[in-house]
């Protein structure tokens, strides 16, 4: 994909020059931001119920991206309908923003059918999930966010319900406790979650379809922003949505809303169009810089530079040297960097590369020759120079 991520990219090793500045206390300060991450995948409330439900696309012919992901959807509900049947049991999983739940609504607009939408934190009791299982229509799918979360009650429940379309129930306690099997209509469910291998097996085992949604190249970003700028009447040049594209950490929910912030700043600067210009301005003011880092990804890669040398470091330490949410670190900031190739993970820790330490100033060209040559020795003795 063309998120940059240079071929040669590297994890520094400690040759002593793990940061131009020696100490945490000479290093530049990065000014706190409190207030939410903008470069999060995640929804904001706002977005869940207003903003994010007007731009989705509604069919598959205008859904972005996930190229591969919509060829088999495209087969599968072929298949479904040449069979007059319902869709397979299908897990989406993939960093948050990405489309599992845009995905979800446009299958159900295809097949002709319902989709209710919960997530696993709201299914807490049994009658939770029963309540939305009998209500379900033929063909209907109900889709689970973050199922990863589910309890072992309600997973259970699941169990029969999406392998053969049945309900068992207990009624009554103890010595009267009675069970009852409730026949479901042939439902599909989709399950969504950022962290697929937290799923039991059990559970995993029982989709049909497995599919991971990827970050989205800056092309097809630079689409979804022109289409969304359409949708909210705001004028914008191909570079300026190319500027903010470039920016949104290969995430279209991330996108949209770096579009509204440099709409904002575009109406309070009473001009008529978005350019590129006027976008790097503006997304520089809210400190989302060239390559979508904000000032927590920043902080994150600096403190690993200056306080262990670049690593490797394990998560907790990060997260108690930055204030930072170690759940927030790995959830929100290291997939991006991972990604882009500006952290390693390794069983020893997190480690900062080559291009994160470019990208931050943090490093010479000498130095930078000194590790070309190091890794390049290293190469050598890995070609069996050091096994004689
Ligand atoms: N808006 C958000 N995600 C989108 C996508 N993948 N395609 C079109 N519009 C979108």
């Amino acid at each position: 994909m063309a998120i940059k991520r240079s071929a040669n990219s590297q994890s520094v090793p400690n040759l002593g020059f793990s940061s131009q500045k020696k100490s945490p206390q000479t290093s530049r300060p990065i000014s706190k931001n409190t207030s939410d991450p903008i470069v999060s995948g995640a929804a904001t409330p706002q977005e869940t119920e207003s903003f994010d439900e007007s731009l989705r696309p509604s069919c598959l012919a205008d859904y972005i991206g996930q190229k591969d992901l919509k060829s088999i959807l495209s087969i599968a509900m072929g298949a479904a309908k040449t069979r007059q049947d319902s869709l397979d049991h299908l897990l989406l999983y993939g960093p948050p923003g990405l489309g599992k739940t845009t995905i979800s609504l446009i299958l159900a607009t295809e097949m002709g059918v319902n989709c209710k939408i919960t997530a696993a934190p709201a299914l807490e009791r049994p009658r939770d999930i029963t309540g939305l299982l009998v209500n379900l229509k033929p063909g209907d799918i109900l889709f689970i966010d973050e199922i990863h979360r589910l309890n072992r009650l309600t997973e259970e429940l699941l169990y029969p319900a999406m392998e053969d379309y049945r309900l068992d129930i207990t009624i009554g306690k103890g010595q009267a406790a009675r069970t009852r099997s409730i026949p479901l209509p042939k439902f599909t469910l989709i399950g969504a979650t950022t962290k697929v291998g937290a799923l039991t097996a059990p559970l995993r085992d029982r989709f049909g379809l497995i599919q991971r949604l990827r970050f989205y190249e800056p092309d097809e970003l630079r689409l979804i922003v022109l289409r969304t700028a359409k949708i909210l009447n705001t004028e914008i040049t191909e570079d300026g949505a190319a500027e903010i594209a470039r920016r949104s950490r290969g995430t279209p929910r991330i996108a949209n809303r770096l579009l509204r912030r440099v709409r904002d700043y575009m109406q309070v600067k009473k001009l008529a169009c978005i350019n590129q210009q006027l976008a790097a301005e503006a997304l520089d003011i809210y400190q989302v810089d060239v390559q979508g880092l904000d000032w927590t990804d920043r902080l994150i890669l600096e403190t690993m530079i200056h306080q262990f040398r670049g690593g490797p470091v394990g998560l907790e330490a990060i997260a108690a040297a930055t204030g930072e949410d170690s759940k927030t670190i790995e959830e929100v900031y290291e997939p991006y960097l991972l990604q882009i190739g500006y952290l390693h993970r390794t069983p020893r820790g997190r480690v900062v590369t080559t291009d994160a330490y470019q990208h931050l100033g943090q490093i010479t060209e000498e130095q930078l020759s000194i590790f070309a040559a190091h890794s390049e020795g290293e190469r050598s003795n890995d070609d069996g120079l050091g096994c004689i």
